[in-house]
């Protein structure tokens, strides 16, 4: 009974250590794998502030490009990298805002409303707070990828 608990001990001590004052929950990636994840997150920032001047002017087509922009096509390049390296929860919620994106786009040429694009963009927005709030992301020098050289090939 006692003996189970040390483990557990033994964890939430590491974890405390390796968080200091940050309690979210530490993701540990490559230092390319989180600049993959930094990029990422630079489109969705500047996409965003594109969509939001769009909607200020009613150019509907122009909220339609710049979402479509951060849709599910955005994902091909970056998710492929991080794909096993990130939790499944954490790509989820990435996927629901690339998704949510493509909703926007379509939605702006179908029912052209700004008000309906305005309520879609901060309905997805609390997917980028929501996960803010849940990761931090910590680099490691070393490459994660398993120690088997057979499939790998380098250019
Ligand atoms: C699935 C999780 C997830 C979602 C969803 C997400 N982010 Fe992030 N974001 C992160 C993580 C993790 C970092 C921290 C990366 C680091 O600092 O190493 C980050 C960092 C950022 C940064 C700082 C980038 C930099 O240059 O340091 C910006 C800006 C950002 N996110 C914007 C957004 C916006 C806007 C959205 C929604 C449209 C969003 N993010 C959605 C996980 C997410």
């Amino acid at each position: 009974m006692y003996k189970a608990l040390i483990p557990l001990f033994a964890l939430i001590a590491t974890s405390v250590l390796a968080s200091d004052l940050d309690k979210r929950q530490v993701l540990i990636v490559t230092e390319s794998q989180r600049l993959h994840v930094i990029e990422e997150m630079g489109a969705l920032l500047s996409g965003t502030q594109n969509i939001l001047a769009a909607l200020s002017k009613g150019d509907m087509a122009a909220v339609n490009q710049y979402a479509s922009s951060l849709g599910m096509s955005m994902t091909i390049k970056t998710e492929d990298h991080l794909k096993g390296v990130l939790p499944k929860e954490f790509m989820q919620l990435g996927i629901a805002v690339h998704q949510d994106f493509d909703k926007i786009a379509a939605d702006a040429l179908a029912i052209k409303d700004p008000k309906h694009s305005l309520q879609q963009l901060s309905e997805s927005m609390s997917k980028c707070v929501a996960c803010h709030a849940t990761y931090q992301i910590r680099t490691v020098k070393t490459s994660l990828k398993p120690a088997s050289k057979s499939n790998h090939h380098e250019h």
